[in-house]
């Protein structure tokens, strides 16, 4: 297609360099060194057009190695596309979304679902809920960053921040008031250090000033937990819970135990696929204990051995234990509510 392009493209030029009255002998030194200089103005651009697109995200994923051209790149993400439909596959709207809470496991449990053949996930957290940017863009933007589902397929989205958030609850029920939503909690004050330590590296590694976790914590002026601390307020898991219970039924929420979900992943991972409607299909072999990381990691059907990034499951700092008693104590009350509210009891002494 190419060669025949470019031969029609050559002898289209000859005629017009014949017109515009070149001598002879030098038509086709004029015709020859435009179409170099045209060769290599497209070449120019065309490595400016790659380097664009490797850095976006479109393309993150694709084999950029030398050679490769930009057309070719575009034809396998159809052609990928085109395979996908003809196998009857769209993006479909989620119809399940882990809702939070943040550093309680939310990565983990998506990636133990996404073992089950008829769960797909959205990679990305979509922030498409709480960011009034995003939500403006609508549902079909939304729609197109699902990925290819069948229609008896279940699409999973997960963005942490929805939890806390003011706006996500009142949205979802308005885009799906029937849509299944899953909420994972830990033992709050294990949250808070998780939280801490989290942004410790981050500030570690920008090289900024950071603050010891008991001075967050603790209010130097009351010597009480101090609410200001924004991890100490994600943590009291009763308030957010109020604005969910208001917007959807108690069975439209599913809740993840946090805690057992890194002791005995299989068991939550079951409770999940029940709510869901789904048959259980992840299996003693999906998941393998990982010495090395200290934590359940992800096996396939095929055998491909995965475990989450470098940035999961790291080590908590050491905390004062006086610190610790004195958190889980100002959790309690809350902690209480939130069993009365939710029906459903956590061993988080
Ligand atoms: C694309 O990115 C890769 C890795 O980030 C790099 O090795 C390669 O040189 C880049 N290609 C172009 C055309 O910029
Ligand atoms: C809403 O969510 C329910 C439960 O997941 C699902 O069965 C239904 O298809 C969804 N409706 C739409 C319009 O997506
Ligand atoms: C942080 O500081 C170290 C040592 O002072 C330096 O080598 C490193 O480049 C710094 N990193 C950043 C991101 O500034
Ligand atoms: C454990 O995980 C590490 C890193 O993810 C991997 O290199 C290693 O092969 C895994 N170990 C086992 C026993 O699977």
């Amino acid at each position: 297609m190419l060669m025949e392009f470019t031969s029609f493209t050559v002898q289209q030029w000859q005629r017009v360099i014949f017109k515009m009255g070149f001598p002879r002998k030098r038509q086709a030194w004029v015709v020859i060194s435009s179409l170099a200089v045209f060769f290599c103005v497209t070449l120019v651009f065309n490595n400016q057009v790659r380097k664009v697109l490797n850095s976006s995200m479109l393309l993150d994923n694709m084999d950029l190695s030398e050679g490769y051209g930009l057309r070719k790149l575009l034809e396998d993400q159809e052609a990928k596309i085109e395979r996908l439909r003809s196998e009857g596959m769209e993006q479909g709207l989620p119809q399940c979304i882990i809702i939070g809470v943040r550093k309680c496991g939310t990565r983990a449990l998506l990636e133990f679902l996404d073992l089950h053949p008829q769960i797909r996930i959205a990679d990305m957290e979509m922030h498409f809920f709480n960011n009034d940017e995003n939500y403006e863009k609508g549902y079909d933007w939304y729609r197109k960053n699902m990925p290819f589902s069948f229609p008896s397929d279940i699409t999973i989205e997960k963005t942490p921040r929805y939890f806390i958030s003011e706006s996500a609850a009142e949205r979802i029920r308005k885009f799906n008031s029937s849509a299944k939503l899953i909420v994972i909690f830990r033992n709050p004050t294990t949250r808070v250090i998780s939280d801490y330590t989290q942004v410790y590296q981050n500030k570690l590694e920008r090289n900024k000033s950071i603050d010891r976790f008991e001075d967050l914590v603790i209010s130097e002026r009351t010597g009480r937990v101090n609410t200001g601390y924004k991890a100490v307020r994600i943590s009291m898991y009763y308030y957010h819970m109020t604005k969910w219970l208001h917007f959807f039924e108690r069975d439209q929420i599913h809740v993840v135990n946090g805690d057992n979900l890194i002791d005995n992943p299989l068991e939550e991972i079951r409770k999940v696929e029940t709510f869901l409607g789904l048959p259980n299909l992840v299996t003693e072999s999906n998941v393998y204990f990982n010495e090395t990381r200290g934590f359940f990691c992800m096996q396939s059907d095929d055998k491909q051995q995965h475990c989450l990034g470098a940035k999961k499951g790291r080590k908590h700092p050491a905390i004062d234990p006086i610190i610790v008693k004195k958190m889980n104590k100002f959790y309690r009350p809350y902690n209480k509510k939130l069993f009365q509210m939710i029906g459903q009891k956590f061993d988080w002494d």
